[in-house]
């Protein structure tokens, strides 16, 4: 059986060739009075409705009467193996004082604390918050557990959930190892990573006051060998090498990237390393917004992603975040929206979601407003009003 979704007033399919040759910058593919047919989970048409195929009676028909349609979102980035929150520390940075990753112990000891039908409980709720928002794939991420049984029991929950997971007990140090970092880089290198089947991709924090460029590569190459695909969390509280070492050694995607100088931008772009921009992270801990203007003219491939922690960004928002990287971070809405569905698609290394050419996965939103622009000129607003998972939709 086939759906069939008509009416559409814009179709955003992120295939080059919808694209408008007249502008070189537009890689939306956008139809107007565009129709979607979907087949068995994937993308069957997408296109003028002129040339849509004839509409056979078992079709389950939707008329979405005027609206725009957009591929779902792929948040690249979040962290939600958690127990607890973080108010008051919220609270306490907007009344003037400084972020600091050192909360994330406190986040650390709840999550250590809870039972596994706890944090799957959490997961849950916030997979179901981000799906409502239109987010269709998404990457998640261990990192408050920081022993070998929390790290495991971590992965094995995200696994449940998505083919997204990856290992981050590369976090902060962990209390114990305090005064023997190394002692915690060999836990992670000897006892976490050869046990990490469930994973996917191996995440480091390099930066200042977490994971050094010398141990960052040490677990990225264990990572590596294991099978596990590096990515890297770098360049979030300082200038460091942590983007070029990225670049350098194959990451799929560097994340933050709030300071990041000509060269390392060029390095990313030459690599083609995906730069994942966090709008969240800048928004909740008042930090300055990198200019994505600068990543552009150089080149990089852009992903925007949440950050959903509950430390420096708990929102699991798409559209809030596409609305701060437009004010913010001087994305186009054009390229906002790209980065936010095809840019997370590329920095996951899928080919199947992130745009809705014939043979995608048919993972898509309705929205209640004629244009994507919509997301960013309305921001706040519940503007995704249906989402669809591999041609069903999402309650
Ligand atoms: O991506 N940068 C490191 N980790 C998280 C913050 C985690 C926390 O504060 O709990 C991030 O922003
Ligand atoms: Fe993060």
């Amino acid at each position: 059986m086939s759906t069939r979704i008509t009416g559409i007033a814009e179709l955003v399919t992120n295939d080059p060739a919808h694209a408008h040759h007249a502008d070189p910058g537009d890689r939306l593919g956008v139809v107007h009075d565009a129709v979607l047919v979907v087949e068995d989970g994937h993308v069957a048409f997408a296109g003028p409705a002129a040339d849509a195929p004839s509409a056979s009676s078992d079709d389950l028909a939707v008329d979405v009467a005027g609206r725009s349609v957009i591929p779902g979102f792929v948040d690249s980035h979040n962290h939600l193996v958690f127990a607890g929150d973080r108010t008051e520390e919220f609270a306490a940075r907007m009344s003037g004082q400084s972020y600091s990753a050192g909360g994330i112990r406190t986040t650390m000891n709840a999550t250590r604390a809870a039972t596994d039908a706890q944090l799957e409980a959490n997961l849950v709720h916030l997979v179901d918050q981000a799906r409502r928002q239109g987010t269709t794939t998404l990457e998640i991420k261990t990192g408050y557990g920081l022993t070998v049984s929390d790290e495991l029991r971590g992965l094995e929950i995200i696994a449940r959930h998505t083919s997204e997971a990856t290992l981050l007990a590369a976090h902060i140090f962990p209390p114990e190892y305090e005064d023997d970092p190394d002692g915690y880089v060999d836990l992670i290198v000897e006892e976490i990573i050869p046990r990490a089947d469930a994973a996917k991709w191996i995440d480091v924090f390099c930066d200042r006051g977490a994971f050094t460029l010398k141990q960052t590569e040490r677990i990225l190459t264990a990572g590596k060998t294991a099978g596990l695909l590096p990515r890297v969390h770098a360049n979030q509280l300082d200038h460091g090498d942590g983007l070029q070492f990225a670049a350098r050694t194959g990451c799929a995607s560097a994340d933050h990237a709030t300071h990041a100088t000509d060269e390392d931008l060029a390095a990313l772009a030459d690599a083609g390393t995906v730069a994942t921009l966090l709008p969240g992270a800048e928004f909740s801990t008042r930090a300055v917004y990198p200019d994505a203007r600068r990543f552009v003219a150089a080149g990089v491939h852009l992903a925007l992603a949440t950050d959903c922690n509950p430390g420096s960004s708990f929102t699991n928002s798409m559209p809030f975040c596409l609305a701060v990287a437009v004010r913010d971070m001087h994305f186009t809405p054009a390229q906002a929206l790209h980065a936010a569905t095809a840019g997370g698609a590329r920095a996951l290394r899928r080919t199947d979601v992130g745009h809705l050419a014939p043979g995608a996965r048919a993972d898509f939103a309705i929205l209640d407003a004629p244009s994507y622009v919509q997301l960013m000129y309305r921001p706040g607003v519940p503007l995704v009003q249906r989402v669809f998972v591999a041609g069903e939709e999402a309650h």
